[in-house]
């Protein structure tokens, strides 16, 4: 299998579209407001970027409700900006991934009108369709009252969004489609059809939605669904060698090795419990804040290592686990955690192998802000509010008045800037862009440079990449650490007064990388 060369070294900045810039003062970001940033994003060391959908949509979901897959959303732009956005961006060295929704559309996407009619047609094996309304699908979401289609549909999230039909891998019933039905593997390749579109015109991959989801019964290894990206990836490695994929699985042995992603996220859900919580947002309602990276956290790194390791073993060879700050479907980390700890999270996220994301604003530190829900986002709404750019009105994000934003920006007289943390040498952008100039300069700290654990012990953890060591103490407490290691190296970067001589003396909230 091919990999494209430059995941070695890529630096994800991930951008929400409508927060992160405005260019035509309607008070909602667009394309071009993201092309006058680019400077900007090449100037904190960020090599690629991953856009959330940017297309056609009626946003009951934020714009995961696709209508229009070859369409840029009106609001954000054309085509044209899109392939613009594209192309300024190379330039840079920037690549651009997009969002594919392949596990549903928007129910006012034109197959699935279609689809709903009385009448069979091209579409009517384009969605997962009971053949009686009043016949439920299983434990499955699904609709039933609202077609003139005598059947019931499912659903892949919320109401608005029909499940697209890749067959079911284990069928009970008649209505059920294989998995090699030629309307299951008319999805397929619909949905390969959408990517070549986007690929012909300049982008360089896709940040890929629900990615398990698709065939239904799969079995527990999703072994119907993995064979699926298994095509799309040599459909990629034939014709689109230099495109990537990342995946939201969060179970990186069945999206790369089996699947052929090249990235998968470790992400942030509960329910499958990676150890990625335990580092930043290990928080439950009315209980203590356990989280790593909390000074009184009184954190044990076992709790993220024990999950990780073995994971990272079963795919290092084929592919990447993507640690990210943050998402869109993420509350921000700054919600519970101050700058310091933030600056020894990130200085972490960057430091690891596989290939790390930064969500738009993490680097100043951008809070999770209550604010009232916006486009099906609910609690993840207060993570997806306007970028901060400088001290002029809305933070520079916008000419528009504060009523006509998008989403409100950060109330708080101290709001994060990008413009009052530039010149601060101690800031925590200027910790985030040190760190990520540090990791392009030593291929040892990139995607696939070399990982060993040194000393992990409680809070204090030590691991070597190649010729280098990090090592950090999140902790309240300094912290003396030995290590044959450290013989004849030198402190390379650090954050607090961090020293080297016969031992390595950690104060609190503490980072160092030693070369
Ligand atoms: C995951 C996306 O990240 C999220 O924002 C969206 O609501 C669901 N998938 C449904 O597409």
């Amino acid at each position: 299998m091919n990999m494209p060369q430059w995941l070695k070294d890529a630096v994800f900045y991930e951008i929400y579209p409508p927060s992160f810039q405005d260019s035509d003062g309607d008070g909602i970001g667009d394309l071009q407001g993201i092309i006058s940033r680019l400077d900007y994003i090449k100037d904190l060391g960020c090599n690629a970027l991953w856009l959330n959908p940017c297309f056609d949509s009626p946003f009951r979901d934020g714009g995961y409700d696709i209508r229009d897959y070859k369409k840029v959303a009106p609001r954000y732009g054309t085509n044209d900006d899109l392939i613009g956005l594209f192309h300024e961006a190379h330039r840079r060295g920037i690549r651009v991934l997009l969002d594919l929704v392949p596990g549903h559309t928007s129910d006012t996407h034109p197959w699935f009108i279609e689809s709903s009619r009385y009448e069979p047609n091209e579409y009517s094996g384009r969605y997962i369709w009971t053949d009686h309304p009043f016949t439920g699908i299983g434990g499955h979401p699904y609709i039933s009252g609202m077609t003139e289609r005598y059947g019931a549909y499912m659903l892949n999230f919320f109401a608005s969004q029909p499940a697209l039909n890749y067959g079911w891998l284990h069928r009970t019933e008649k209505w059920m489609s294989a998995v090699d039905s030629p309307e299951a593997i008319a999805t397929k390749e619909a949905m390969k059809d959408i990517m070549r579109f986007w690929l012909e015109k300049g982008c360089d991959g896709f940040r890929v939605d629900m990615a398990d989801s698709l065939v239904k019964n799969d079995d527990e290894n999703k072994s119907a669904t993995a064979a699926i990206w298994r095509d799309v990836r040599n459909m990629l490695d034939r014709e689109y060698p230099e495109a990537a994929m990342v995946s939201e699985w969060n179970n990186p042995v069945q999206a790369v090795n089996a699947g052929g992603f090249h990235m998968d996220f470790y992400l942030d859900w509960g329910w499958c419990a990676n150890g990625y919580n335990t580092l930043l947002r290990d928080y439950e309602m009315g209980q203590e804040d356990r989280s790593y990276f909390r000074r009184d956290g009184h954190g044990d790194i076992h709790r993220f290592l024990d999950e990780y390791l073995p994971r990272y073993e079963a795919v290092k060879d084929r592919g990447y686990i993507s640690l990210f700050t943050c998402n869109h479907d993420t509350p921000r980390a700054a919600r519970t955690l101050d700058t310091d700890e933030l600056k020894t999270a990130w200085a972490m996220i960057l430091t690891m192998p596989g290939v790390p994301f930064v969500y738009y604003g993490d680097e100043i530190g951008m809070r999770f802000l209550d604010v009232r829900s916006k486009e099906g986002g609910y609690h993840r709404t207060g993570s997806r509010t306007p970028m901060q750019w400088d001290d002029t009105a809305n933070y520079g994000f916008s000419t528009a008045e504060k009523d006509r934003l998008y989403l409100p920006v950060d109330p708080a007289e101290d709001a994060p800037t990008v413009q009052a943390q530039k010149d601060d040498p101690d800031s925590l952008y200027n910790t985030v862009k040190e760190v990520i100039r540090l990791r392009h300069e030593n291929p040892d700290l990139q995607a696939d440079g070399p990982f060993e654990v040194l000393i992990a012990e409680g809070t204090d953890f030590v691991y070597r990449r190649g010729s280098l060591i990090v090592a950090m103490n999140p902790s309240a407490e300094t912290s003396v650490l030995h290590h044959p290691s450290f013989a004849g190296k030198k402190i390379l970067y650090r954050i607090k007064d961090v020293q080297l001589a016969d031992a390595l003396i950690l104060p609190p909230s503490s980072f160092v990388i030693l070369k």
